[in-house]
């Protein structure tokens, strides 16, 4: 086979499988741009990225207002009181008009995308349904004392049993919801205490001393995330002497921990583009790719993947996460030792395992010489270090394109030999 014809085949391939990723998945807003009532309630799914949350779950249910009923909300709160509760109602099971009237005992309580955020204290989270006299369903908050204020109208959508849309005619209002301080008068103020409470000193007092916070706090406005390390994170083998940096270096290895935009959890896992970061500028990409795995989030810098730990705080714009690993962006310990002479430089390919060229058995599978089954080669199909060794990667990101691969692999794969079956057809 010509290597033309090996690239075209690969181009091809590529090309299901991004029509394969967008395919699979629902798009709320789309869903929602057919009919104008729903509008406002679209256009507010979109700034508080309620929409990727919602995109990028299944098994859900989503409670549409109209352009009426909407109006208690819109435009009369701060952004993050309007997010909160619109995750009210967003709940985490799914209801076609038909499972409405067949609740048993005619009444639920069901889990929205509210309890998820953490900001919801005991079952303020909860949505209790109920099938009332005469057909009709009535929604309310599941907090003690709290009325059925919010009725069933009509079904907007059903994609079984991925995600139902539903109208109803109120929002459903949990107590003190509406009430909740806006960032910027609240905590948000305090982004180091937030930092230091969340187990990441050594962050926030670099933070401080370096004059970087400023930068952080100056796109609030715009929109902000940042992607805290642990104390752990810092401590840990591998991590450059951030002493042997100069001050400059020191600034751009923090503003690369920050973006300014807000992306929570659920566009980071919908993400499928490289990311643009504060460090990013003329003289350097300083950019993040994603992967996810399961419902994790792994940030890729080009050096070492990371994973997202814990969400410290989402309100939006702004949103907090804390990672399991100092970011090394590749224009700062990418190449070779030239920036950093510390003795160490190179941190994570010394514990990964190299990709070498195809040799055989691995040594995992070693103590079985050949007495075993002679069908070996399936096997290199699915173990991560066989896969990526023909494409001329250099060491240093090796490690986190593998498991970006790893997690690739079963769609590529699929892709693969749709791609394969189509030229064959071709030939
Ligand atoms: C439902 O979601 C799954 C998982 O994302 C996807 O594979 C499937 O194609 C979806 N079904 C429909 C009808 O969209
Ligand atoms: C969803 O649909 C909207 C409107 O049609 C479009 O602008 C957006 O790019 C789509 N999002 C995804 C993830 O495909
Ligand atoms: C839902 O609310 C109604 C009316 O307040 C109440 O009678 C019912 O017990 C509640 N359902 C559940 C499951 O708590
Ligand atoms: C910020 O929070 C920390 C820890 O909670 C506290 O020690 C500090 O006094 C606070 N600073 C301001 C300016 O409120």
């Amino acid at each position: 086979m010509g290597t033309l014809r090996a690239f075209s085949l690969l181009a091809l391939a590529l090309s299901l499988l991004a029509v394969a990723s967008t395919v699979s998945g629902h798009n709320i807003t789309q869903i929602l741009s057919d009919t104008p009532d729903y509008s406002s309630f679209n256009s507010y799914l979109s700034q508080t990225k309620l929409a990727d949350e919602i995109n990028s779950r299944t098994t859900i249910t989503v409670l549409v207002l109209k352009n009426g009923a909407m109006s208690s909300l819109a435009g009369k709160h701060p952004l993050s009181v309007v997010k909160n509760a619109l995750s009210l109602l967003v709940l985490l099971d799914y209801y076609d008009p038909l499972k409405l009237h067949q609740l048993s005992q005619g009444t639920t309580l069901t889990t929205t995308l509210y309890q998820t955020t953490g900001n919801a204290p005991g079952n303020l989270g909860f949505v209790n349904v109920t099938d009332l006299k005469g057909g009709k369903v009535g929604f309310g908050s599941a907090a003690p004392g709290s009325k059925l204020d919010s009725s069933y109208t009509k079904s907007v959508k059903q994609i079984p049993y991925n995600i139902s849309v539903l109208e109803i005619n109120a929002p459903i209002i949990a107590p003190g919801i509406l009430t909740a301080p806006a960032p910027s008068s609240g905590g948000l103020s305090n982004i180091t205490g937030l930092l230091e409470k969340a187990g990441c000193k050594t962050f926030a007092s670099l933070l401080v001393s370096s004059g970087v916070l400023k930068t952080y706090v100056s796109t609030i406005e715009k929109g902000l995330t940042v992607f805290a390390p642990s104390d752990e994170a810092f401590r840990a083998k591998g991590v450059p002497d951030l002493t042997k940096l100069t001050q400059a270096e020191v600034v751009s290895l923090l503003d690369y921990h920050a973006l300014a935009e807000y992306k929570p959890k659920g566009s980071l896992k919908t993400n499928k583009d490289a990311i643009s970061t504060l460090a990013t500028n003329g003289a350097g990409k300083y950019d993040l790719t994603t992967s996810t795995s399961g419902d994790e989030v792994i940030l890729h810098t080009g050096v070492a993947p990371s994973r997202l730990a814990d969400t410290v705080i989402d309100e939006t714009p702004v949103v907090i996460f804390t990672v399991d690993n100092v970011l090394l962006p590749t224009e700062l310990f990418g190449k070779s030792p030239s920036p950093s002479p510390s003795p160490a430089p190179a941190p994570e390919p010394v514990t990964a395992p190299t990709p070498s060229p195809a040799k055989s058995p691995s040594p995992a599978e070693a103590p079985t010489p050949a007495a075993a089954s002679p069908p070996a080669p399936p096997e290199d199909e699915t173990s991560p270090e066989g896969a990526p060794s023909d494409s001329p990667t250099s060491s240093e990101d090796s490690n986190a394109k593998n498991e970006a691969f790893h997690v690739n692999a079963p769609a590529l794969f699929t892709a693969l030999v749709v791609a394969l079956a189509a030229t064959s057809l071709l030939l």
